[in-house]
């Protein structure tokens, strides 16, 4: 701990209580709170999304203070490792003290020097164990392993004293979901799941205020979505920084080529509906205030080589939700042979149609209002939705040119909330907010737990072929 803190905390907890705290007590302490268990999952619902959206919608707080340091480690520093490091060294406060990778030749090394760049004294692990014993001053660990190792990586950085901030999916079996809430709960500490457009301010205003509190969307009956990719070669990898075969198999892969493409593997990942689609179909979830009661689904390895691709390449798939506003279904698909209209969410209304995504490349944010729906003047006057742009033929002329089986055209508008950090910062600082009492999680253990259960059961239904059922008490642990 460096000298600093400890001044900061002798004089403000050592005096008061006698005794002095080191940094990770002073954390914990201030973390556990939101935490325990159900109570604290409640409390999340209620008021994170208002804490996050404030945050979000109102930019970061004029520094008042210095905040005290969080020590960092990395554990997987692969595509998304380096993504989520580049966003974090924008956060200030994150002291980074390790990286752990078992690429250690290649992707350990290069974050090690990034981070040696940007001064930070940081050692290098293969083995997650063996740091988390040396490490002994850690606050919290972001986690950006393949799926298959996130349950145990998780539960073992948890225990030994961590906050933890993992990727999505949280894992890729429920028994391994389930054992990270357990580990939550029994420690105290904090699991953040990686679905980054929970803290999205463009997400949270439409949620928030878009659908909860103006209700522009009315009635929501149906929603839609995909994330849909070109067709793209499988990864490679220098060949002199091949890794050797007793090191790949004591982590679990047979050979590089499944090391690189661990997600189209059985047993490692859960292919691009779980990879692609859980980022979204955990939007359905969200925005519905709901859980499905059933999907059907059909997909296939239809184009790639099933014997290196054992996950579909292609799924569709349908949920059918009952709410209390009535029945709702929603269309999901994933394909990776054609990157058409790329990746966004649809939901309709029998007043209006959102169409958003996290890109911000194309539908970034648009609100339809139908025809009719009520005029929305004051919500432009309060600034939920930009002045529209009237599509289709003008009102005066649209009679003359509509036939019987057609609608007029909706206005549109935009959502006037423009982002330019890199997508995963906010909930970064989400998570690094709560871990210093200032936020409450946005995706906590049992929410991801949710997700996962919805998700995971798109691939039973493929392989089943038939409608399969939620009973409620299976998203809950
Ligand atoms: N939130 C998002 O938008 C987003 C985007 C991409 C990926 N992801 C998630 O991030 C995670 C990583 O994906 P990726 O694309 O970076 O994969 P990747 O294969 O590029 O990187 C994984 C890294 O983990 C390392 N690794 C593997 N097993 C390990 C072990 N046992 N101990 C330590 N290191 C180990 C590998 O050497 C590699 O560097 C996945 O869970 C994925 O679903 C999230």
């Amino acid at each position: 701990m460096a000298e600093d803190d400890k001044k900061d905390q002798q004089g403000e907890s050592g005096k008061e209580t006698g005794k002095l705290m080191n940094r990770r007590d002073l954390l914990q302490g201030l973390s556990t709170v939101p935490v325990l268990g159900l109570f604290g999952y409640a409390l999340n619902k209620q008021i994170g999304y208002e804490r996050a959206q404030k945050e979000a919608l109102a930019g970061p707080a004029a520094p008042a203070a210095k905040p005290s340091e969080i020590n960092v480690a990395l554990l997987g520093q692969g595509a998304q490792g380096e993504v989520l490091l580049s966003a974090m060294l924008k956060v200030p406060g994150l002291r980074f003290r390790a990286v752990c990778d078992i690429w250690t030749e290649y992707n350990q090394k290069r974050a090690v020097n990034t981070l040696k760049k940007y001064n930070f004294d940081v050692n290098g692990y293969e083995d997650y164990q063996e740091m988390l014993a040396k490490e002994k001053d850690l606050d919290a660990v972001v986690i950006a392993t393949p799926d298959f190792w996130h349950s145990q990586h998780t539960v073992d950085c948890l225990k030994a004293g961590l906050n933890v901030y993992c990727e999505k999916e949280m894992s890729n079996t429920l028994d391994g979901a389930r054992r990270m809430v357990h580990a939550a709960r029994e420690t105290g500490k904090l699991l953040q799941i990686g679905h980054q457009r929970r803290s999205h301010p463009r997400y949270i205003h439409c949620f928030e205020k878009i659908i909860k509190e103006a209700g522009l969307l009315g009635r929501i009956v149906t929603v839609n979505g995909q994330w849909n990719r070109a067709v793209k070669p499988d990864l490679g990898w220098p060949q002199r920084y091949t890794i050797p075969e007793d090191r790949l198999e004591k982590y679990g892969f047979k050979s590089m080529e499944q090391f690189r493409n661990w997600r189209w593997y059985k047993g490692l990942g859960g292919g691009p509906i779980v990879d692609l689609g859980s980022h979204q179909i955990d939007i359905y979830n969200w925005f519905l205030q709901s859980q499905p009661k059933g999907v059907v689904a059909s997909g296939g390895t239809d184009y790639y080589d099933a014997a290196t691709h054992e996950w579909y390449d292609t799924v569709m798939a349908i949920y059918d939700y009952e709410t209390s506003a009535g029945r709702i279904r929603a269309y999901y698909q994933t394909q990776t042979t054609n990157g058409s209209q790329g990746y966004f969410e649809n939901f309709m209304g029998d007043q209006g149609t959102l169409l958003i995504s996290e890109s911000e490349a194309a539908y970034s944010g648009m609100i339809y209002r139908d025809v009719s729906a009520p005029p929305w003047d004051s919500w432009i006057q309060k600034g939920y939705v930009s002045v529209p742009r009237v599509l289709g033929p003008q009102p005066e002329g649209a009679e003359a040119v509509l036939d019987v089986r057609e609608s007029v055209s909706p206005d549109e508008h935009r959502i006037p909330i423009s982002f330019r950090d890199p997508y995963h910062k906010p909930h970064l600082e989400n998570f690094f907010r709560a871990i210093r009492g200032t936020a409450t999680l946005n995706c906590p253990a049992e929410v991801g737990y949710e997700t996962a259960v919805t998700v995971l059961k798109v691939n039973e239904a493929v392989e089943a072929n038939t409608r399969l059922t939620f009973s409620p008490d299976e998203f809950s642990v």
